[in-house]
């Protein structure tokens, strides 16, 4: 990135792909996956049931689509469906988990993403005639509108009881379960093995231009395969799509360390300017969430002069500013930003510099 360039902390999903990536694009081997024929397809999804110790894998266009796929062939319309209340599945997905898939969410709060399995419990009522068929919890890990943050194994597995206990499946939203992985120091399997099923992103933080992978039993996966066709998520040669998959489980998982040490900086930076307030803890991945209301100025106005000052970044709620980052933002661009910040804040309030 030269000096001139934007600094770009909207989302982790801006990375573009590496040269080798594209390279591997290139000459990749092609067939028609919808008749299971592309090798290229075929390896990238023995590698990922592989890596997160399930039978099979799938890989699908986007994380929404691994999402929408995954809650349709866990449930049958009409049940209901266990979710943290600021899950990216209840925000941010168009609603489709009731347009398309049927279902009743049914939304718990808490502090930091990582239900608490007691509200859990509370929330499974006994099978009733009026009450709808409860299905499917699910976890997201690490949690978007919390701020990156991670949940643990144990905690995973305490839903998982629960879930047991109640005959119910448990789904994760492991959109960035890899950074979770990375951040714990634990293999990911630690944060698979006590679900059902799962899917994480390619296209986030391990820098692919598209796809998501859904994860599951051999059955499941047969099951998400069908229903991904009827959602016309079949596709022909995607190897293409797969090739830099393969190396973004190859190369890239570990470089996410990264990216966390860079939150981290950015955060402890963010801090220490008048007006905006952070709260460390929740700085556990590569997020981070910044308070604005100190400065007295509308949300919009912020982030405008933010990006004449070269750097984006986007609203999480109201005075709640989210910066993410990935692969492309150095140490060097972390400090630039935080200038920026401070900059911004002092031209706005004045009266707080
Ligand atoms: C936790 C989580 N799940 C799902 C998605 C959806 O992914 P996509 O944008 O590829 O549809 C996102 C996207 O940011 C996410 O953060």
């Amino acid at each position: 990135m030269s000096t001139k360039e934007v600094i770009d902390l909207r989302s982790d999903t801006v990375t573009l792909p590496t040269e080798e990536m594209l390279e591997a694009i290139r000459h990749a081997e092609l067939g028609d996956d919808v008749f299971g024929e592309d090798p290229t397809v075929n390896r990238l999804e023995e590698m990922a049931a592989a890596k997160m110790g399930k039978e099979a894998a799938l890989l699908v266009t986007s994380g929404t689509q691994a999402n929408l796929v995954s809650l349709m062939s866990n449930t049958r319309r009409g049940e209901l469906v266990i979710l943290e209340a600021e899950a990216h599945m209840y925000w941010y997905e168009v609603g489709g988990i009731s347009a398309i898939a049927g279902l009743l969410p049914w939304p718990l709060k808490s502090p930091l993403g990582a239900l608490d399995p007691r509200d859990v419990e509370a929330a499974i009522r006994p099978r009733n005639i009026h009450f709808p068929e409860p299905a499917l919890i699910c976890v997201e890990n690490t949690h978007n509108r919390h701020g990156g943050t991670v949940i643990t194994p144990n905690q995973i597995k305490a839903i998982s009881d629960v879930a047991k206990a109640h005959g119910l499946k448990l789904y994760m939203d492991g959109a960035r379960v890899f950074n979770a992985a990375v951040a714990l120091k634990v293999d990911v399997k630690e944060l698979t093995k006590h679900v059902d099923n799962l899917m994480f992103c390619l296209s986030k933080g391990l820098s692919c231009p598209v796809g998501s992978v859904v994860v599951g039993t051999r059955e499941f996966i047969d099951k998400a395969r069908k229903t991904r066709k009827v959602l016309g998520g079949g596709m022909r040669q995607a190897g293409i799509i797969a090739a830099p998959g393969i190396i973004a489980l190859e190369k890239m998982i570990d470089r996410l360390e990264e990216d966390h040490r860079n939150a981290r900086r950015l955060a402890v930076g963010i801090a220490k300017i008048e007006g905006i307030s952070v709260n460390l803890d929740v700085v556990q991945t590569n997020m981070v969430l910044f308070d604005v209301s100190g400065l007295g100025v509308a949300d919009e106005l912020f982030l405008s002069e933010l990006k004449e000052n070269g750097v984006l970044a986007l609203m999480n709620a109201k005075n709640k500013v989210r910066m993410v980052t990935h692969r492309g933002i150095e140490e060097e661009h972390v400090e630039k930003a935080i200038t920026a910040i401070e900059n911004v804040a002092n031209e706005l309030s004045p009266s707080l510099a």
